[in-house]
C-alpha cells in the first residue's frame, strides 16, 4: 500500500505551504564562470545554498525538500568535475549530519548508488541510519538519480516480488515501489538557472506539481528568492483536472 494519496487518482489537499517542495539546483559552472572561477567553485557555494534552503524550509513549515544533486547523466561529464562532486558530497554528508540529526532533520538519499565508492555508500547509510528517527523536515538528495531509472527499478522490483502479477497492477502497487514512496508527490518544483526542462527528475512524481523557473542561479538562490517561489506557489490555482467553478464551488 502506498503512504500518500496519488494526484490522478484522487484529489489532492493542498495548502499555502507546500508540503513538499522538489528542486533542479542548476547553474553553478555559470555563476563560477562569470566570476572568472572554475566551475567547482559553483558547486562549493552550491552546498551552503543547500545549508539556508534546508533552514528556510525547516522554518516554513515545508515537510519534504527534495534536492538533484546529481543526474543518471551527470556521468557524462569530465571525469575531474564529477570526481569533485563525489568528494564534495562525501564532505557535505560528514559536516553536515551531525547539525541535521540536532535539527530534528531526516536524511534520506534517491538514486543508484550502484556507481558509488563503497565509502560512500557507506558514509549515506550511516547518515540515513542516523537520522531515522527525526521527524521534521524529510531532506531528500537525489544522487546518480534518473525519473526513466526510478520507474523501470520500480517495474523490475514489482514483478520480481509478484511474478504472477503481469498486467492487472494498478498505479498504487507501481508507485509503492517508486524512491520517493514515502513522501506526497511534489507540490512545488523549482528549477534555478533559466532553463525550463526537467532533466530526467522525478518524471512520475511531477504530474500535478506547480512548476517554477527562475534565472536565478543556484549560488545566488537567497531568502528573497526563496520566498518569490512560495509566493507563485501561493497564486497558482490547483485545479488537478476540475474546472475554476467547481473550485470555487468547493
Ligand atoms: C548544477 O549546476 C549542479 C550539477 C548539475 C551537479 P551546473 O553544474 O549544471 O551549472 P551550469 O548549468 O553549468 O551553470
Ligand atoms: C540537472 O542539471 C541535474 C542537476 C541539477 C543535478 P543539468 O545542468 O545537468 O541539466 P541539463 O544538462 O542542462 O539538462
Ligand atoms: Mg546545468
Amino acid at each position: 500500500m502506498a503512504l500518500f494519496s496519488s494526484s490522478t487518482q484522487t484529489i489532492p489537499v493542498t495548502g499555502d505551504i507546500p508540503q513538499h517542495i522538489a528542486v533542479i539546483m542548476d547553474g553553478n559552472g555559470r555563476w563560477a564562470k562569470k566570476r572568472f572561477l572554475p566551475r567547482v567553485a559553483g558547486h562549493k557555494r552550491g552546498v551552503e545554498i543547500v545549508r539556508e534552503v534546508v533552514r528556510l524550509c525547516a522554518n516554513s513549515g515545508v515537510k519534504y525538500l527534495t534536492l538533484f544533486a546529481f543526474s543518471s547523466e551527470n556521468w557524462r561529464r569530465p571525469a575531474d568535475e564529477v570526481s569533485f562532486l563525489m568528494g564534495l558530497f562525501m564532505e557535505a554528508l560528514q559536516q553536515e549530519v551531525g547539525k541535521l540529526a540536532e535539527n530534528n532533520i531526516r536524511l534520506r538519499m534517491i538514486g543508484d548508488c550502484s556507481r558509488f565508492e563503497p565509502a560512500l555508500v557507506a558514509k549515506i547509510a550511516e547518515a540515513e541510519t542516523q537520522t531515522a528517527g527525526n521527524d521534521g523536515l524529510t531532506l531528500t538528495i537525489a544522487a546518480n538519480y534518473g525519473g526513466r531509472w526510478d520507474i523501470m527499478q520500480a517495474v523490475k522490483r514489482l514483478l520480481a516480488d509478484n511474478p504472477a502479477i503481469t498486467d492487472s497492477f494498478t498505479e498504487e502497487d507501481l508507485s509503492a515501489y517508486l524512491s520517493m514512496h514515502y513522501a506526497p508527490e511534489p507540490d512545488l518544483f523549482i528549477r534555478t538557472g533559466g532553463e525550463q526542462r526537467i532533466s530526467n527528475f522525478l518524471l512520475w512524481q511531477l504530474a500535478y506539481s506547480e512548476l517554477y523557473f527562475t534565472d536565478t542561479l543556484w549560488p545566488d538562490f537567497d531568502e528573497a528568492e526563496f520566498k518569490r517561489a512560495i509566493e507563485s506557489y501561493q497564486q497558482r490555482e490547483r485545479r488537478f483536472g476540475r474546472t475554476s467553478e467547481q473550485l470555487i464551488a468547493d
